[in-house]
């Protein structure tokens, strides 16, 4: 929850207490430039043992419930048949809706089983906005993502509630240009990861709906951040600030004819899921699954995580579990507007977003501002990030040409009930700093650059020397910390 304090301010209030923990170390800033020197400007490189807060992700870095862990003590180890797996089939029922299940090892696991069993080459999939793996996925059999988002997705600086939206009538267009034969299927995200933790409308979601049935096209929920959408549904619209978390997430589900779902993510586990109502689906949908992941009951996944799997789907319906992070994302991105910082608005779920072209307005697309950012921040806080823009695109692979991304955006991601306020005090005062010392920060250049997921392994080199000069006057205002 939210509290308001005797000044009048309000704060967002952890509603738990901290009882395992993992000690962190803040390297100096001398140790920081050599590390992210090693890691070739890329935070996906740098070791943790050099990283403070770890704000790469909010995958699979969640804490984890007592019950989650209690839940692991009982995970039935056996290949087929195992309890965890029924535990987990009820939970499904209870909590989503869904009467058939299947656990993968992780979010694009379930992506590539959806894609294998509902995608022909030479289809498009709908989508308000895709997500790495998930194109990945798509374009690798043959396909394309067209995504059909409104107006105002796109615009960092908004007070759209529901910049996840898809928009109607530019769907009604594609079905029209390309026909039932044309779409594999239609899929929508929630809380939009690359577009800035943006939600999407339970009323847009029913449109959506209306559609699908009109023209027989299976519509697909991508889930992995479900509560936080189904949250953000409950704080921006009249009438349903009344729902439970639980009711809101059932409506949702009942609107999709697939669900799948980075586990990693909402249930604060390892791994992944699809579930549906629709038996033919399911049936071919497991076809694949001991091909690709496993046997049924535990799908790749520990049968530890399909315990804690269960408990975790249980956990998210709590309005306390579903709205710590955007009420931190809320407070992070407040506290930062407050130094004209530009942060993607309005606040969403998973992470407060830094717009990097707003921040760095010399570094040109090419030069990848929103790496740089990220490389920036890491020096001046051992904070890791993580660049959301042209780096995560990678080039086309007909031309070799640089797909410029429609946003560039780093993202300081939140994991849920990991860090304390405190902690968003301290990124806050860096981020603050380097926005105020900003022109000192230029551009980097591939040296290394992987021809699939580029962002993953690429190695950058800085232009310029910039990081020197930048940590020369970090050293001046701030010392060695
Ligand atoms: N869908 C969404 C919306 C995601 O955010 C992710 C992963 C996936 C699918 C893929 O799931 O990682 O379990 O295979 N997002 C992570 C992130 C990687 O850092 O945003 P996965």
């Amino acid at each position: 929850m939210s509290i308001r304090l005797s000044s009048g301010k309000e704060i967002p209030i952890e509603m738990h207490k901290v009882r395992i923990l993992q000690k962190i170390r803040l390297a100096s800033v001398g140790e920081r430039l050599k590390a992210i020197e090693e890691g070739g400007y890329n935070t996906f490189l740098l070791r943790t043992r050099d990283v403070f807060l770890d704000m790469l992700t909010d995958s699979g870095v969640n804490a984890m419930s007592d019950y989650q862990l209690a839940g692991m003590m009982v995970a039935d180890d056996a290949y087929a048949g195992g309890e965890s797996y029924y535990r987990l089939l009820s939970a499904v029922e209870d909590v989503l809706g869904y009467q058939y299940c299947m656990p993968a090892h992780q979010g694009r696991a379930a992506e590539h089983l959806i894609d294998k069993v509902f995608l022909k080459s030479g289809q498009v999939v709908l989508t308000n906005y895709h997500f790495t793996t998930t194109r990945a996925h798509v374009e690798l059999l043959g396909g394309r993502m067209l995504e059909i988002y409104g107006d105002e997705a796109l615009k960092t600086e908004s007070s759209h509630p529901f910049k996840g939206n898809i928009d109607i009538e530019r769907m009604k267009e594609c079905i029209k240009k390309y026909g039932r034969d044309g779409i594999a299927y239609v899929r929508i995200e929630a809380t939009t990861n690359l577009i800035g933790g943006q939600p999407f409308s339970m009323e847009n979601m029913r449109a959506v709906r209306e559609l699908c049935d009109k023209h027989g096209i299976p519509f697909v929920l991508d889930g992995s951040l479900i509560s936080e959408n189904a949250y953000l549904v409950k704080e921006r619209v009249r009438g349903y600030e009344t729902k439970s978390i639980a009711e809101i997430i059932k409506e949702m589900c009942s609107l999709a004819d697939v669900y799948y779902m980075s586990a990693r993510k909402n249930a604060s586990v390892r791994g992944g899921l699809i579930a549906t109502n629709n038996k033919e689906y399911f049936l071919k949908l497991r076809d694949w699954l001991p091909v690709y992941e496993g046997f049924l009951t535990y799908g790749g996944m520990s049968v530890k995580e399909v315990e804690a799997m269960s408990v975790g789907l249980r956990d998210i319906t709590d309005e306390d579990v579903a709205g710590c992070s955007v009420r931190q994302v809320k407070y992070f991105v407040n506290r930062l507007l407050e130094y004209d910082v530009p942060v993607v608005t309005p606040p969403g779920g998973l992470a407060c977003h830094l717009d990097a072209r707003r921040f760095l307005p010399q570094v040109p697309q090419h030069e990848y501002p929103a790496g740089a950012l990220a490389a920036a921040i890491y020096l001046a806080s051992g904070i890791r990030t993580m660049e959301r823009g042209t780096i995560s695109t990678d080039r086309d692979p007909s031309t070799g040409k640089e797909i410029m991304a429609d946003v560039e955006l780093t993202r300081i991601a939140v994991p849920r009930r990991v860090y304390t306020i405190s902690h968003i005090e301290y990124a806050v005062d860096r981020v603050a700093w380097l926005y105020r010392h900003r022109d000192l920060v230029k551009g980097l250049k591939f040296t290394d650059e992987p021809p699939v997921l580029r962002f993953f392994f690429g190695k950058l080199a800085a232009l310029d020397g910039w990081s020197e000069r930048l940590c020369e006057a970090y050293r001046k205002e701030l010392g060695e910390y």
